[in-house]
């Protein structure tokens, strides 16, 4: 079902931290791969990390990042677009917030950003505890699928998603537009206040 942005800014804070597997084998594989390096104290900045092959997601993205970038266009908080193959633990680890966006593949986020969650799960899954999130969806017929897919990771990382996620389906319209500028903008705004 598709699920407008426009308009809402509700806050999703969760403190359920369901895992969907055994939390000692993480804690422990994790504590081995990233050692004892310190989290950063401060965190900074939007990340922007999306997927699109054919392009229509990333008209969509390219409307989200240009509305967030306007939104903080008076503050210094950073706003940095990368594709799903480029970013990783190290890009997540200095956010304050993640913009995830995808097309739906087989019922399931893209295998880029898949593998952006393979790269970032285990040196994060400790760090990152409550990192606000949103998440972009762009599909032909059904996009829950992907949207369950992206959501029971960010579960699994104990992330928030903080605004609903934008899902569209079909071809993209200019209220479509308006969707993804409203989502990046209310993000980007949300982290710069502190809201999130
Ligand atoms: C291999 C493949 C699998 C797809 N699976 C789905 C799907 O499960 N659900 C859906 O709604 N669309 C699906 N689509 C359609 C794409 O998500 C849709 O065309 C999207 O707009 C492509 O985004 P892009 O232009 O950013 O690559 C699939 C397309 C391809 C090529």
């Amino acid at each position: 079902m598709r699920e407008s942005a426009a308009g809402s800014c509700a806050l999703l804070v969760t403190t359920a931290r369901a895992r969907f597997c055994s939390a000692p084998y993480h804690h422990e594989v994790a504590r081995e791969i990233v050692g004892e390096e310190p989290v950063p104290e401060t965190r900074h900045g939007l990340l922007v990390v999306h997927h699109s092959r054919a392009g229509h997601t990333e008209i969509l993205v390219e409307a989200a990042v240009g509305a967030a970038r306007a939104a903080v266009e008076d503050s210094d908080l950073p706003v940095e677009a990368l594709s799903a193959f480029e970013a990783g633990p190290d890009e997540v680890l200095r956010a304050s917030g993640v913009l995830l966006a995808t097309p739906a593949r087989f019922g399931y986020m893209s295998g880029a950003l898949k593998d952006f969650f393979e790269r970032i799960y285990h040196p994060c899954l400790e760090r990152t505890q409550g990192l606000p999130y949103a998440l972009l969806v762009k599909g032909d017929t059904d996009t829950s699928g992907a949207v369950a897919s992206v959501e029971r990771i960010a579960t699994g990382l104990a992330w928030r998603r903080v605004l609903p996620a934008l899902e569209v389906v079909g071809e993209i319209r200019p209220e479509d537009l308006e969707a993804a500028a409203e989502l990046g903008g209310s993000l980007a705004a949300g982290l710069d206040t502190g809201v999130f």
